[in-house]
């Protein structure tokens, strides 16, 4: 998604080799209509798989979801990682490792919201090890729903979570897909031919 590449290039930065900074369009700032472009380019690749809902984790998973429900016409559940106060109806829920943040949260989401005839789309906004997904995937096949497919925003394609969800049998549509991050430069999978794709901003310390 070339505008998605762009905002990127621009504004995101490399904080090393591993995490790319985003807090001026996804993490903490959100650019809005770039989210409204993200929905639009999920619900035009998830239009032939029949989606009933849209399943995401919070917090920075909550804006694409939602653009993609709205575009889609269906609605939106994001997994809660806290416990609710008005939650009280029967959770589902799913321990998730975090390999980025080193920490395991219990992730649920309301029985009440899923049945076995949805086709659930997964969003979210970073792919890197797969466990987020894959633990919504769980959710949602206990109830006997059906993974619809999982779109990702931003996939770290050198870490593992896109291998593993294929292997697992899931399609998995990442907007754009980062092959590397190094001092000075962010590489795009699809340009690693090309000249002039590389920020100058990204920063390593
Ligand atoms: P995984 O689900 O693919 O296994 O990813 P992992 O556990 O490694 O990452 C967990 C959290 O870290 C997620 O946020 C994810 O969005 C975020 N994350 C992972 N890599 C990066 C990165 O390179 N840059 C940024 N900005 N975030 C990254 P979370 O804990 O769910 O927090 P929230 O931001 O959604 O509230």
């Amino acid at each position: 998604m070339k505008l998605l590449k762009e905002k990127v290039l621009q504004e995101g930065i490399a904080l090393n080799e591993q995490v790319l900074k985003v807090d001026s369009f996804i993490n903490h700032q959100i650019d809005a209509k770039l989210m409204k472009e993200i929905g639009l380019e999920f619900a035009r690749l998830f239009a032939n798989e029949k989606v009933t809902k849209i399943l995401t984790i919070e917090s920075s998973g909550i804006p694409p979801a939602l653009m993609t429900g709205l575009e889609m016409d269906v609605p939106v559940i994001f997994a809660k990682k806290h416990k609710s106060l008005t939650l009280t109806e029967e959770l589902i829920s799913q321990e998730v490792y975090s390999f980025t943040k080193q920490v395991t949260s219990n992730v649920a989401v309301s029985r009440k919201y899923l049945n076995s005839e949805d086709h659930v789309l997964i969003i979210d906004d970073f792919l890197a090890n797969g466990e987020a997904a894959l633990g919504l995937a769980k959710i949602i096949e206990s109830v006997g729903a059906k993974v619809a497919g999982i779109g990702i925003v931003i996939e770290k394609a050198f870490q593992p979570g896109n291998a593993k969800l294929q292997e697992a049998g899931y399609r998995v549509e990442s907007l754009v897909r980062i092959k590397q991050l190094a001092k000075g430069s962010i590489t795009f999978v699809e340009d690693e031919e090309e000249q002039g794709q590389t920020s100058s901003k990204g920063e390593l310390n």
